[in-house]
């Protein structure tokens, strides 16, 4: 049977019952765009979203492991809903990175045996058929494939926005970063035929979308891997990230792009030209740092060193007018000494982040760094954390302060949580910005509005 068909009987099995769903999705935009297809999936299949887990009929984690603190959450969830399980007999499925993890997989098996299906992250197109034998035909299903999967595509998608769209380009990390879980549990770099990238975007930008994310763990490094896991065969022009950029912003309709995220050992000069020449690809550049230390940058395997970090920096800064960029730093790498840790403060206080996304460095089973036996105490690693964040707190202060008197460009996103007769947008920066409506700019409509004040969390301003 093709999943087509495992959808179809399960979708009779469960018609007239009125049955609902629930996800919770852990970890980067990448899980978050697989829950859509999850989603997607699921709705096809007659499910309605909830987000109630005590109205749930089925309940569905797509799990990270990137950090220990993601785990904590997951089991912390689990045990929580065993009872809901014993009460409603509730289909629990567990999906994602952790499930690629061999001594987590062991883990569910043993002590959660009330879980009723597994799926890993290279599967996510086989849950029909998973669901399908649990409720059908009364089994369980914990088989988790491990191998790099050819790419599927055509997949149903339930986006969780109207106006801003994730288009993942690329799957799998080849970069084996020392720290880092995600080259073993999402495998190898895998790049998505562009045409079919591009026609998603197409159709997107149909459907009334206006702002895309293309998403990667190094995007990019597209199109490296020369299409091999495409099938079939693929044979276009587009055969690197600068070109597809490019061709993404071509298409009507679309008038902001972002990517996420790309690796400073392959920001070439041609991505740096692309960014230059597009003016809908976002002046906000996410390029993470991980470490200031060119010593400890080598032993992350990182590719590149304090200075040559710098310099990229400099010269993205230089080259593309009003650039901002957003970082991620990992503090406490094993062996890492208060010198190297200073180097860390020395490239935010020069580089000037607008975002900083700061990480305690986590022991990751099976990677190079967990070996090691000089790991940092917790007591050094909280209390660089917190030097990092009191440098990076005041850094924003004075840039917020900056943002008064200019005139932004805004995608009003909705009514303001705390006020809701107020819009609420994000600067191209990403900074929070709350405004009156003026009665003719509506949701979803992009407004040039002027800052005039800092509220320290956010910024107020007129739409003019
Ligand atoms: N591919 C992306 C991001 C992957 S994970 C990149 O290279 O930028 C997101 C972030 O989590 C990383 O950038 C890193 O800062 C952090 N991270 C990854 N592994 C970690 C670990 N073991 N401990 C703490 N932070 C980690
Ligand atoms: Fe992890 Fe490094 Fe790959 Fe990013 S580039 S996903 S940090 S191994
Ligand atoms: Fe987590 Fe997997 Fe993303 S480990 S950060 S969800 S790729």
């Amino acid at each position: 049977m093709e999943q087509i068909d495992f959808v179809k009987s399960v979708k009779d099995e469960i018609k007239d019952k009125n049955l609902k769903y629930v996800i919770l999705t852990f970890g980067c935009q990448l899980n978050e765009n697989d829950s859509e297809k999850i989603s997607g999936m699921v709705e096809e299949m007659g499910y309605t979203k909830t987000e109630t887990f005590e109205k749930a009929d089925l309940v569905i984690f797509n799990t990270c492991c990137v950090r220990e603190n993601a785990e904590e959450r997951l089991f912390g969830k689990l045990g929580e809903i065993k009872k809901m399980k014993e009460e409603r007999n509730t289909i629990i499925a567990i999906g994602g990175c952790m499930m690629q993890e061999q001594s987590m997989l062991d883990k569910i098996k043993k002590s959660y045996r009330y879980v009723d299906i597994v799926f890993g992250t290279h599967t996510i197109q086989t849950l029909p058929e998973d669901l399908y034998k649990v409720i059908v035909k009364n089994e369980k299903v914990k088989e988790v494939w491990d191998i790099d999967g050819e790419i599927i595509e055509g997949l149903p998608i339930k986006r969780n926005d109207k106006y801003r769209a994730s288009v993942t380009i690329m799957y799998g990390c080849n970069k084996f970063c020392s720290y880092c879980i995600v080259p073993y549990v999402r495998g190898r770099e895998r790049s998505r035929n562009p045409e079919d990238i591009l026609n998603e975007i197409r159709e997107l930008a149909k459907e009334g979308y206006k702002e895309i994310t293309l998403l990667g763990q190094n995007v990019n490094s597209y199109a490296k891997d020369h299409f091999k896991y495409c099938k079939p065969e693929v044979k276009s022009e587009i055969d690197t990230f600068a070109k597809l950029l490019r061709a993404v912003c071509s298409i009507e309709g679309i008038e902001k792009v972002k990517f996420m995220s790309p690796h400073p050992r392959d920001f070439t000069d041609d991505v740096i030209e692309a960014i230059r020449d597009c003016p809908k690809v976002s002046r906000m550049i996410h390029m993470p740092l991980q470490s200031g230390n060119s010593k400890v940058l080598k032993e992350m395997n990182r590719g590149y060193t304090k200075e040559q970090f710098l310099e990229l920096a400099e010269k993205m800064k230089s080259g593309i007018p009003n650039l901002h960029l957003s970082t991620d730093i990992i503090v406490g790498f094993p062996g890492e000494t208060e010198e190297e840790f200073e180097d860390t403060l020395d490239v935010v206080r020069k580089v000037e982040f607008e975002q900083i996304f700061m990480f305690i460095y986590s022991m990751r089973e099976g990677t190079r760094a967990a070996a090691r036996e000089d790991q940092v105490s917790e007591e050094i690693k909280h209390q660089r954390f917190d030097r990092l964040k009191e440098l990076y707190d005041g850094q924003v202060e004075k840039q917020n302060e900056s943002y008064i008197g200019t005139i932004q460009d805004i995608l009003i996103e909705g009514s303001s949580k705390n006020d809701e007769t107020k819009y609420t947008g994000r600067t191209d920066s990403n900074k929070v910005v709350v405004f009156e409506p003026n009665g003719k700019e509506k949701i979803g409509d992009i407004t040039k509005v002027k800052i005039t004040e800092n509220h320290k969390w956010f910024l107020s301003g007129e739409i003019i």
